[in-house]
């Protein structure tokens, strides 16, 4: 998963492809967008990092962060090597979801406030 933000107006996006043309990069507000490092910010781990539980061959994922109009978490992604799944939250709802277990994914989860934040499923 790679995700590029705009410094200026704060677009997010997920790239697919990046964009290598004579050493261009995917550009905003006549800017390079920057790539969003995870678990870079100075900000509470616990509240940010997926909580990952394993059961039944599925991993149900939960993200202990408060879900208020202002601060939330935007999205969980589950990301393999041949798949990745979002999912994604608005203010008030729970941010958790339950999919099949495999074993060496990466769960994401984005805070609107706090970025990006990952956990590497064993
Ligand atoms: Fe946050």
């Amino acid at each position: 998963m790679k995700l590029k933000k705009c410094k200026e107006c704060n677009s997010l996006i997920n790239v697919i492809n990046e964009c290598n043309c004579n050493n261009n990069s995917i550009k905003c507000c006549d800017q390079d967008m920057v790539d969003l490092v995870p678990n870079s910010t100075d900000a509470s781990f616990e509240k940010h990092i997926p909580e990952i539980n394993i059961s039944d061959n599925y991993i149900e994922v939960k993200v202990n962060h408060v879900m208020e109009d202002e601060h939330y978490i935007e999205f969980i992604s589950y990301v393999g090597d041949d798949f990745e799944f979002i999912k994604y939250f608005k203010p008030g709802e729970e941010a958790t979801i339950k999919l099949p277990y495999k074993k060496g994914s990466k769960v994401y989860s984005y805070c609107n406030k706090h970025g990006l934040w990952m956990k590497e499923v064993e």
